[in-house]
């Protein structure tokens, strides 16, 4: 038997035996582990193939005493399943865009088992091997965000086809995000049920969103993507990017945990959200450059604004850079730790 998880008592509001810590982004290219295997494979086979998934998701908890491990894949991953076809160049690129109505129709149903399953084998092998007995978060895009992809066909600042597309063509807009708030729901139920412990869904571009068109468009679809997870029994966790207009909006949203970036302030965030969720971040990734007592000051900010009351996950405010020094994350680890 393991000992009772820090991640998953925080993630419930209950008091935990220390202050839980894991990375957005930690398995990855700052790691020479990830770039040694890398270096032989490209990403979209690493996601596909479950051993070596499982192996790059350990990766991090070999190195750091992290309180989480999080599922080695993509959010487009289960896109690719559907059919959508597309390339890591390295963000995703989608060869044909989707703008039409037909395009819409013409999406099929996600079926995990069926369309996926080399992802439900890796969250298997985790299980069954993960360092420690930590935890392990399964996750999915948020649809606003896979949206973007879809309608953009590859990164962008704006993302302005996207918003462009709310307006334009509303009713097919708020189809394709209730299609794909129905596919991530069942994706992330999958999980679950393949034993992820807790599921988030990464709403990376949200703060591109007025209050206003965020409620309208992109949090029903969130809504009905957490109903079907919440059928799992685990925390979910809704992670909002530039989300600082958004926070009341999301604070009636039935999730245990909401994910904040590093613009925010904690002790704010905590006072909109009200006692019933616990939060998530918010260390700015940037932070991780600083010299060690310095870094030490810039976590400990994160961790009082935070505040006495159970609820806190420590993390980063959005991904670790690639070009970060491993050595800061085991320090960051480290003191959130010791600081309790
Ligand atoms: O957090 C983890 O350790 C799990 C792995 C993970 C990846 N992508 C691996 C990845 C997770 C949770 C994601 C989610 C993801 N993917 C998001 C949401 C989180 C966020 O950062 O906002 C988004 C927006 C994407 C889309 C995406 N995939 C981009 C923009 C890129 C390129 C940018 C980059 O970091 O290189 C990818 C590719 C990708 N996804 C890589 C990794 C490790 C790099 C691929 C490589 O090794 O070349």
């Amino acid at each position: 038997m393991s000992a009772p998880s820090a991640f998953l008592a925080a993630c419930r509001r209950e008091v935990p035996a220390h202050r839980p810590i894991w990375v957005m982004r930690q398995a990855g290219r700052y790691l020479p582990e990830y770039r040694a295997l890398r270096a032989k494979v490209d990403f979209a086979t690493l996601t596909r193939t479950p051993d070596l998934a499982a192996e790059v998701t350990m990766q991090p908890l070999r190195r750091f005493e992290l309180d989480a491990a999080i599922l080695f894949s993509d959010i487009m991953t289960p896109l690719q399943g559907m059919g959508i076809d597309l390339s890591f160049e390295p963000g995703p690129v989608v060869r044909q865009p989707i703008r039409t109505d037909a395009q819409i129709d013409a999406l099929p149903v996600l079926v995990p088992e069926r369309d996926v399953p080399f992802v439900l084998e890796t969250i298997r092998l985790v299980r069954a091997n993960v360092p420690r007995g930590a935890p392990l978060i399964g996750f999915a895009g948020g649809p606003f965000t896979l949206m973007c992809y879809l309608v953009c066909g590859r990164p962008s600042k704006e993302f302005g086809a996207a918003r462009a597309f709310l307006y334009a063509q509303p009713r097919s807009a708020r189809r394709l995000l209730m299609l794909l708030g129905q596919a991530m729901g069942d994706y992330l139920l999958a999980q679950a049920a393949a034993g992820a412990q807790a599921l988030m869904l990464f709403e990376s571009w949200a703060g591109l969103l007025a209050e206003r068109e965020f409620t309208e468009f992109a949090l029903p679809a969130v809504r009905h993507a957490m109903g079907i997870a919440r059928r799992a029994g685990v925390p979910l966790i809704y992670y909002v990017n530039q989300g600082s207009a958004l926070m009341s909006a999301v604070s009636d949203l039935d999730v245990e945990v909401i994910g904040v970036d590093w613009r925010m302030d904690l002790a704010q965030v905590r006072r909109t959200l009200g006692s019933g969720k616990a939060v998530q971040g918010n260390l700015d990734p940037a932070a991780l450059f600083s010299a060690p007592e310095e870094l030490k000051r810039h976590a400990g900010a994160v961790i009082e604004a935070a505040g006495a009351a159970p609820g806190h996950i420590f993390n980063l405010g959005h991904g670790i850079w690639q070009d970060t020094p491993p050595d800061a994350v085991a320090r960051l680890v480290d003191y959130v730790h010791e600081r309790a």
